[in-house]
């Protein structure tokens, strides 16, 4: 393996075009985009002219092209049967959320990438937003102290748009929980660990589709500590400011517009008794709580790069398959609690 790892992408019209390959995969400093697929052919021909890269015609072709990993950013419905694929071509694969529709689905595509001896990995890019670290290192050096309570909260304005395929259980395995509040519960479960049981309430309050359109989550994680996720595509964008409240024993973060996919947003710590305040170089004391603004990092140039340097030195990612299989334990429990109206345990 070459100090960059050679990428084709798959689904290359949604967010691979508006994010992924812009501003992770052609910045990233250990990757190189090769190839790109799209079922929409005039999509992909404009990704692959914008680009300067190969316009493959079908995922074989995309497959056949010399290349190391595949980034699969494809509806929800079809991620097992490409990840399958890819693995069996031998190629590492980093995979949208949801890795697959149900828990069943990811672990037989976890199983293939075992077979494959592939890596497999979960788009989680969320993770690598510069101020969700900064509060972790915070969480971790016990500057909250005993964490207590949490909420997350990612919501949009998703109006019926025909033939959307998150409008459609089927093909979206679920409606705002599963699409953006699987990005809330990795984000706490990162923050506070693994949730041991869940309360749920789902329904279609606003707009006319399938999927749920709204939804709340109460998390119960192994320390004890609880949650709640809210999460709803019938609220306007900018009502929404999709806080983040990390609380401890301690003290608290609390962010607003740090969930999401840009990079910007405000945190401030609020630290019982805390009087040196967080040490490192980033963060300024002040009387509204101590301002948390590390340097920017862009989430997907950064999720490319962990994924890539795992390749490269033949370790394991931190965007790995195991959150994603776990996001999606979780998620599968807060729908069967929503159905049954019953606390339901996460099953190991
Ligand atoms: N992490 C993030 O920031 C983020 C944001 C949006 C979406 N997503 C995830 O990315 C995935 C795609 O979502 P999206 O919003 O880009 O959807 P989208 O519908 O906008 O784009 C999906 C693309 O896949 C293509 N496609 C459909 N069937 C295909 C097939 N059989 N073969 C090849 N290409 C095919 C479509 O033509 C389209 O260009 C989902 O898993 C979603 O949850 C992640």
């Amino acid at each position: 393996m070459s100090n960059k790892v050679k990428w084709a992408v798959l689904g290359s019209g949604g967010i691979a075009q508006r994010r992924t390959i812009p501003e992770g995969i052609i910045p990233a400093a250990n990757a190189k985009l090769i190839s790109v697929y799209d079922v929409n052919a005039k999509v992909n021909a404009e990704v692959a002219s914008a680009f300067g890269v190969k316009a493959a015609g079908s995922i074989d072709e995309l497959l056949m092209s010399d290349i190391d990993a595949v980034y699969i950013a494809t509806p929800a419905n079809l991620h097992c049967e490409q990840v399958i694929k890819c693995a069996k071509a031998k190629k590492y694969i980093l995979c949208e959320k949801p890795l697959g529709m149900t828990i069943k689905e990811t672990q037989k595509m976890i199983t293939a990438c075992k077979k494959a001896k592939v890596q497999l990995g979960t788009a989680f890019m969320m993770r690598f937003h510069s101020q969700h670290q900064a509060a972790l290192q915070m969480i971790e050096a016990g500057k909250i102290g005993k964490p207590v309570y949490a909420r997350a909260q990612l919501s949009c304005w998703y109006p019926l748009i025909k033939g959307a395929w998150r409008q459609n259980p089927k093909q979206g395995g679920g409606g705002s929980l599963m699409d953006m509040g699987g990005h809330c519960i990795d984000l706490l479960e990162m923050f506070f660990g693994l949730v041991k049981a869940v309360s749920c309430f789902i329904r279609s309050g606003v707009h006319r589709y399938k999927s749920e359109d709204s939804a709340v989550a109460m998390l119960q994680f192994k320390n004890g500590a609880l949650a709640t996720v809210d999460t709803f595509f019938c609220i306007p964008d900018n009502s929404s400011k999709n806080v983040l409240e990390l609380y401890g024993s301690k003290g608290s973060i609390v962010a607003k517009g740090t969930i999401g996919q840009g990079q910007a947003g405000e945190m401030a710590a609020f630290l019982d008794g805390d009087t040196k305040g967080y040490e490192a170089q980033q963060a300024r004391q002040q009387t509204d709580g101590i301002q948390i603004i590390p340097p920017p990092v862009n989430m997907y140039k950064a999720e490319i790069e962990e994924f890539s340097q795992a390749i490269i030195d033949k370790r394991l990612a931190a965007n790995n398959a195991q959150i994603g299989i776990q996001s999606q334990k979780v998620l599968a429990a807060c729908y069967e609690s929503a159905k049954k109206g019953k606390r339901i345990k996460i099953i190991a």
